[in-house]
């Protein structure tokens, strides 16, 4: 099977978790693509989506599913996203598609955080893959100094600009021995908005893709 298809037998088996009735809570990526048009066959049984990005946003919208502002939803059952990798803790990287500030916020107000990935995003130890973090444009350099005291090498992402009007740095040569403490370390620097750290508040289920079906992890 190739990654796209393990991607989408993970967005379509998301929809079980989706309640009738309810809003739903929409991250982010090539994996969440699949499950916006899984989500699109019961659009009429739910009350719409909140979305994480203007580029969820857009494909919700194009698929009929109503979106709806989080400051006008009192609960969120589910909320349903990929990860650049996720370990046996079910804590995460996420970011690699820049929406990392709106994607915390919606897991934060979610009951439930579904994480949907193909197997290649599980690994033991958090930090292979670069971790995003979310700056304010004057604080770059001075966040970029405090992350290589930290022991990683940032790196500018060139031409983004974030939902939020701000930059991302890459944070390479980690390895994330205490995702929780790090997470609160780089958050508490002034001009850094988020890190994408998802580790104190990591998923709840992961639908893993594998060759041999969907495995769900608790
Ligand atoms: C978006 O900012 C990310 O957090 C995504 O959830 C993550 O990058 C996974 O994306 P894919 O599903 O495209 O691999």
């Amino acid at each position: 099977m190739s990654r796209d298809e393990l991607k989408k037998a993970v967005g379509q088996a998301a929809l079980k978790y989706v309640r009738p009735g309810t809003v739903v809570g929409v991250g982010t990526g090539s994996t969440v693509a699949h499950f916006i048009d899984a989500l699109a066959t019961m659009k009429h049984d739910i009350e719409g989506a909140v979305s994480s990005s203007e580029d969820s946003t857009a494909k919700l919208l194009a698929c009929g599913i109503p979106v709806i502002d989080l400051n006008n939803v009192d609960q969120l059952s589910v909320y349903v996203d990929g990860a650049d990798e996720i370990n046996p803790q079910m804590q995460m990287i996420k970011g690699g598609g820049a929406a990392l500030t709106r994607e915390k916020i919606i897991a934060a107000v979610a009951e439930q955080f579904i994480c949907i990935a193909d197997a290649s995003k599980q690994v033991d130890v958090l930090g292979h893959f670069p971790l995003p973090v979310e700056v304010i444009p004057m604080a770059r350099a001075y966040v970029a100094r405090e992350l290589v005291k930290m022991g990683g090498l940032p790196e500018y992402r060139q031409h983004v600009v974030t939902d939020n009007g701000n930059i991302i740095l890459d944070v390479y040569n980690l390895s994330i021995v205490n995702p929780a403490e790090l997470e609160r370390k780089i958050n508490a620097l002034p001009g850094v908005v988020t890190v994408g750290l998802f580790a104190a508040r990591g998923a709840d289920v992961a639908l893993i893709g594998t060759e041999g079906g969907v495995i769900t992890l608790k």
